[in-house]
């Protein structure tokens, strides 16, 4: 009978608001456990990404194994740090599923935020240990007890295992290292070392992927039952595939090597299965001979936007594609179908979990795939009931019908969660009305915050709610949110018509009361960015059968007669003439070029 030990594991993962210091955290960690060499050391390590690096935030989850002895034992401890923003929070709840324990990590200079309060619900709901910690005690601007309150109060009423006094909740500063040692102590004293079930009889829990034209698909797995080697014949359960394991290890950060992995651990697997389309997270790992019962994995998440993405160039459509696979592989919240558009050819329809998200993904596929794309203006999904007494979804403004066959449109709508100081409510007031919002209730939060609970479209959250929440307020609000329902819409479609022709990519459903507004809007933007050309270039805003804004940019003027020395005047007559030719004969093809940068500079506000 084998033997196998989990009681030296701990699994967690820390999870917090955007900027609480969770990737500063993770440093200290790695260097306390010497995990990361101190000359290889560099600020947020587990921030792989060039993205992620330039702009300072997680995107990506990350794993990483550390070893650490208290008094005699060691211990090999396995942490996985997790994006902050709202539009990430899918890679957050795939991370808790493979952990026992989570740190709630609290800028004591900011207190508890609405992300903050979604993380401990996703905690809870999966029974973790959690462990409130508050960070940057090393500032002046600290509120160490404020903050206290207030994570008491998150947690109040709970049951004794979630209900913390001052003394539970502890105090570090990720900066200068303090109480991380302390911190460290208490996960190996809090969080429970895996259970299992099964010893001999493998099964595992893949949390993630990444792809390579060498390996094909790696598997970021969480040991459940038993042990994997290498050469074991495996199958992963969802898709119903076959594979022997090629490599095994951990993440040391980097992937190392490993004889095997065994119940309780966290690591990858190399399966040499060159599919990336068939990938599912949460799916599970069972030997293929004597198959354990599948877990039961993630819930999908439902894309909130949705963006038509086209090659520029039709030859890129299959490289779009790839592209497209490879980064569902890592990203399983990224959604995407096959569409075709007259004017734009073939592309894809793209879901999303959020503005954020578009545009990183958007990104990735440009940077890392060198591909050049257009992308259309971010649309929500509409239900359209017609005259006909049809229905249905339609979320590509594009194909949005005509005024006359529609009888209601419905769209969804958000509940959100804005944490903010009581004195900041008034400008909070005013851009909800801006934003069609209805206020449900306000409550006191800790002493000197309330929470404001609000309903408003989806669509009027995608209008740069979020910017235009933080400017108001300096900074102060946080805003959560999640799905409520689908509720009547008052909107219409705008189409832009660049030399006359529509431009499919930058039709818009947008407010019937702000139609005007948006119209001016879209086009002066358009003018500002469209590269002018040999003629002049009409941009018109059009909507219900309406042209309802024009601007027009004026023609490039190149000097045909430079090269003509002295002034025959009659020979530059000519030259003018036969440009004036040429340029009629240019607009009357109606062919203007728009830049890949002018359809991404359309998307963005
Ligand atoms: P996301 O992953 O984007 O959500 O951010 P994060 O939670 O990983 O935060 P990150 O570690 O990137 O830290 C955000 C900022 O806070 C950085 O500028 C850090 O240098 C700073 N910071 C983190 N911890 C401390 C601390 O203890 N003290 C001080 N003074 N600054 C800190």
């Amino acid at each position: 009978m084998k033997f196998m030990n989990t009681e030296n594991i701990r699994n967690f993962c820390i999870i917090a608001h955007i900027d609480h210091g969770k990737s500063t955290l993770a440093d200290r960690l790695l260097e306390l456990t010497s995990t990361v060499e101190k000359r290889r050391m560099k600020e947020q390590f587990l921030d792989s990404m060039e993205l992620e690096r330039e702009r300072g935030i997680t995107i990506k989850m990350q794993p990483v194994r550390m070893n650490y002895k208290m008094q005699t034992t060691n211990y090999i401890i396995n942490l996985i740090d997790t994006p902050g923003h709202i539009d990430f929070s899918y890679e957050v709840s795939r991370a808790l599923k493979a952990v026992e324990g989570a740190i709630l990590l609290v800028d004591a200079t900011q207190g508890v935020q609405a992300q903050t309060i979604s993380n401990v619900e996703m905690a809870k709901s999966l029974g973790l240990v959690i462990i409130p910690v508050l960070n940057k005690i090393d500032l002046s601007l600290a509120r160490i007890e404020e903050s206290k309150e207030e994570i008491m109060e998150l947690f109040g009423g709970e049951t004794a295992k979630w209900r913390f006094h001052p003394q539970d909740i502890l105090e570090v500063s990720a900066k200068t290292g303090e109480g991380v040692e302390n911190l460290l102590e208490e996960i190996i004293k809090k969080v429970p070392s895996p259970k299992f079930q099964y010893l001999d009889k493998p099964r595992a829990l893949v949390f993630d992927f990444e792809y390579s034209n060498h390996q094909g698909i790696i598997l970021y797995t969480r040991m459940i039952d038993g042990e994997i080697k290498k050469g074991d014949n495996l199958v992963l359960s969802q898709v119903k595939e076959n594979f022997i394991v090629g490599e095994i290890g951990i993440f040391s950060p980097e992937k190392k090597q490993a004889a095997s992995l065994k119940a309780g651990e966290i690591g990858y697997i190399v399966t040499n299965i060159k599919k990336p389309s068939i990938g599912a997270v949460g799916d599970s790992i069972v030997s293929k001979f004597n198959p354990l019962i599948p877990l039961s994995g993630y819930e999908q998440p439902k894309p909130v936007v949705w963006a038509s993405i086209y090659p520029e160039s039709q030859d890129d459509f299959d490289d779009l594609r790839r592209a497209l696979e490879r980064l569902h592989l890592s990203d399983s919240s990224l959604t995407f179908e096959e569409e075709s558009s007259g004017a734009m050819g073939r592309g894809f329809r793209c879901g999303f979990l959020g503005m954020l998200h578009l545009e990183i993904i958007t990104e990735r596929l440009k940077r890392e795939f060198n591909l050049s794309l257009i992308i259309a203006s971010p649309t929500i999904n509409y239900r359209i009931k017609f005259k006909d007494g049809s229905e249905k979804f339609i979320y590509s403004p594009a194909h949005f019908p005509g005024e006359h066959l529609i009888t209601k449109i419905f769209e969804p709508w958000i509940e959100a969660q804005i944490i903010t100081p009581p004195d900041k409510i008034n400008s909070i007031m005013q851009i909800l009305y801006d934003h069609e919002s209805e206020m449900k209730e306000t409550e006191q939060f800790g002493e000197h915050r309330v929470i404001m609970k609000v309903v408003m479209p989806l669509r009027e959250l995608m209008r740069n709610f979020f910017d235009d929440l933080k400017s108001a307020t300096a900074g102060y609000a946080s805003l959560n949110y999640k799905p409520y329902e689908m509720r009547e819409a008052d909107v219409v479609k705008m189409e832009i018509l660049v030399a006359e022709e529509s431009i499919p990519a930058f039709t818009k459903i947008v407010s019937r009361k702000r139609v005007g507004h948006e119209a001016e809007e879209a086009v002066e933007k358009l003018k500002k960015n469209l590269p002018r050309a040999l003629f002049v270039i009409k941009i018109q805003a059009k909507s219900m059968g309406r042209i309802l804004a024009s601007r027009s940019l004026s023609a490039l003027k190149k000097d045909v007669t430079g090269y003509l020395y002295g002034g025959d005047r009659t020979r530059k007559m000519k030259l003018w003439k036969k440009q004036q030719k040429g340029k009629k004969r240019l607009k009357e093809m109606g062919r203007v070029n728009i830049p890949h940068e002018v359809f991404v500079k359309m998307m963005q506000r």
